[in-house]
């Protein structure tokens, strides 16, 4: 089963970010820069005398269509393994699945799972999806190939997966596996526990919209609400400016050409913007900086912060000039494209269109082609301004984001609100009837809305983490985190240990 790596997937290693400029959501390639630098801090630490060994990396032969049996083609999918602190052969096994994204093997590492793995000697496993990263399937990425993505088949990879691989590295029968996963790959994790239970032990979903949502107009409630929350730097003023800079950014986009040169040039904007629909992609451009300093706020590598960005949009308040929020703006942006690499702020509907329409590898290595059609075909999830108290621009309207859909893949909006409504019933939305799930959120996470944030029963446990940002229960941890963040890991660890030892006592009466 274990095969050498796909060498034809080489050009992808050399893909990186520095440099690019992809116009294709800045909110995802904000969590990717963050991802990859907090890799690249595991491996440098690696590097470090003490250390144990780098985790090895496998190839596991899958199905490409896991429902059909006469099918027989397949495709290799990644995983990492480390079994540092594996203490014997029926301890537990943690897998660690991918999501939207590649998988390094800083998911076996560091922060949780590999962080709980000492604990209760377990062996780690990290999983990465199917058409992300390096285990996407010869042929690439046009339409043929992308039904062959969906939740359902990573599901189904997850189950032959664990089953390749207790064989393959001598793992007990009676060995428990723990799903772990965050963001989409949270909601994985416990789906997988939902429809495997008698395969998949437990779940640790961390920051898991279960809830397929097509207007996610939530999310700029929370972002808004988290601007003035004072214990991460915001404030009810922070908030107003946001406010009043895209009052501003709007003003000067409808003042006609002159005042839209002058904007181009003070945003450091990649191209002109005499386009209606570049202009809304400017404006969803700078939504997702603002969003992302909140849903990444407090995580090493993330290039803004909330305190940070309030700071530069009321800068000039404490000598008691009057704040210029627009100037403010300006500034967040000219940190963010810097920290990110990136020369300047692009938003061409045109070039987003022909990126996402590239069905070699190679080029999309992101995933914002495969994600995209995850959103279309099953998720949604398209966030939107249009509650009256969302601080920013009205634009992108939700028209225009599903009319992608549209325009890459010719799936119509009705497909998309079908398939929204058919996950929810697949799964359970906010109330999936699962047991020994347990969902872990951040308030201050737009996300939150979208998942489990109440016990749903004696098994399926929420935590909700003050002041919290997405995913930032799986991060390594550092001397900055809050006591509220501690905490919650700790409970994280209580509830694995508690529902081991039940398990371990039903073993020795004879249950199951
Ligand atoms: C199953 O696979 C076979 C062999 O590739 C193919 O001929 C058939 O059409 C497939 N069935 C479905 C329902 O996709
Ligand atoms: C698997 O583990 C069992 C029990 O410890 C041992 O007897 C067996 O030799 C192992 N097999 C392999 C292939 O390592
Ligand atoms: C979280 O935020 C609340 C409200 O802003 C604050 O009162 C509390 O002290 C914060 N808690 C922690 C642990 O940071
Ligand atoms: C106050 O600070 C701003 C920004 O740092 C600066 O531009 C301005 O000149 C200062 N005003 C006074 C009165 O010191």
């Amino acid at each position: 089963m274990a095969l050498g790596p796909a060498l034809w997937l080489g050009p992808l290693l050399l893909a990186s970010l520095g440099g690019s400029s992809a116009p294709a959501s800045l909110l995802r390639r904000l969590g990717e820069h963050i991802r990859r630098f907090q890799e690249s801090s595991v491996l440098g630490l690696s590097l470090g005398p003490g250390v144990a060994a780098r985790p090895r990396e496998g190839w596991l032969e899958q199905p490409l269509d896991p429902f059909n049996a006469s099918d027989r083609r397949s495709f290799l999918q990644r995983y990492w393994i480390s079994d540092q602190h594996w203490a014997s052969r029926d301890g537990p096994v943690f897998l660690h699945l991918g999501g939207e994204g590649s998988l390094g093997p800083g998911s076996v590492m560091r922060g949780h799972p590999a962080a709980l793995a000492p604990a209760l000697g377990a062996l780690v496993i990290g999983l990465e999806h199917r058409f992300y990263g390096l285990s996407i399937p010869a042929g690439g990425l046009d339409m043929a190939q992308l039904r062959f993505l969906s939740s359902r088949h990573a599901l189904a990879d997850v189950v032959s997966a664990r089953l390749a691989l207790s064989r393959l590295h001598n793992v007990s029968s009676s060995s428990r596996w723990v799903c772990f996963g965050g963001s989409y790959a949270g909601s994985l994790a416990a789906w997988a526990r939902l429809k495997f239970p008698h395969l998949l032990f437990a779940a640790v979903a961390s920051s898991a919209p279960v809830r397929a949502v097509l207007d996610f107009s939530a999310y700029n409630e929370v972002v808004s609400r988290s601007l003035t929350n004072t214990a991460i730097g915001g404030s009810p003023e922070c908030r107003a400016a946001v406010s009043t800079a895209f009052a501003e950014v709007e003003r000067r986009l409808r003042a006609g050409e002159e005042a839209r040169t002058a904007l181009r040039a003070e945003l450091g904007a990649c191209s002109s913007l005499g386009r209606a629909e570049d202009r809304e992609e400017l404006l969803g451009a700078l939504q997702a900086l603002v969003g992302g300093a909140v849903q990444y706020d407090g995580q090493a590598g993330a290039p803004l912060s909330v305190r940070q960005l309030c700071g530069l949009l009321l800068e000039g308040r404490r000598n008691g000039s009057r704040p210029v929020p627009y100037h403010g703006l300006r500034r967040a942006v000219q940190v963010v494209m810097h920290s990110m690499g990136q020369r300047c702020l692009s938003f061409s509907r045109a070039e987003t269109l022909a990126q996402l329409r590239v069905t070699e590898p190679q080029v999309s290595g992101v995933g914002d082609r495969q994600w995209l059609y995850q959103t279309c075909t099953e998720f949604g999830f398209y966030v939107t301004c249009e509650d009256p108290t969302c601080p920013f621009s009205k634009l992108p309207a939700l028209p225009s984001q599903l009319e992608l859909c549209e325009q890459v893949f010719g799936l119509s909006t009705w497909s998309t609100v079908q398939a929204v409504a058919q996950t929810n019933s697949y799964y359970g939305g906010q109330t999936p009837v699962a047991t020994q799930v347990l969902f872990v959120n951040g308030d201050m996470d737009p996300w939150h809305v979208l998942s489990v944030t109440q016990d749903l029963g004696p098994s399926v446990s929420a935590l909700l983490i003050p002041n919290a940002s997405h995913c930032l229960d799986m991060a390594p941890e550092r001397p900055s985190d809050t006591p509220s963040l501690r905490l919650g890991r700790q409970s994280i660890l209580q509830q694995l240990q508690t529902w081991l030892k039940m398990a371990k006592k039903s073993l020795v009466s004879g249950g199951v």
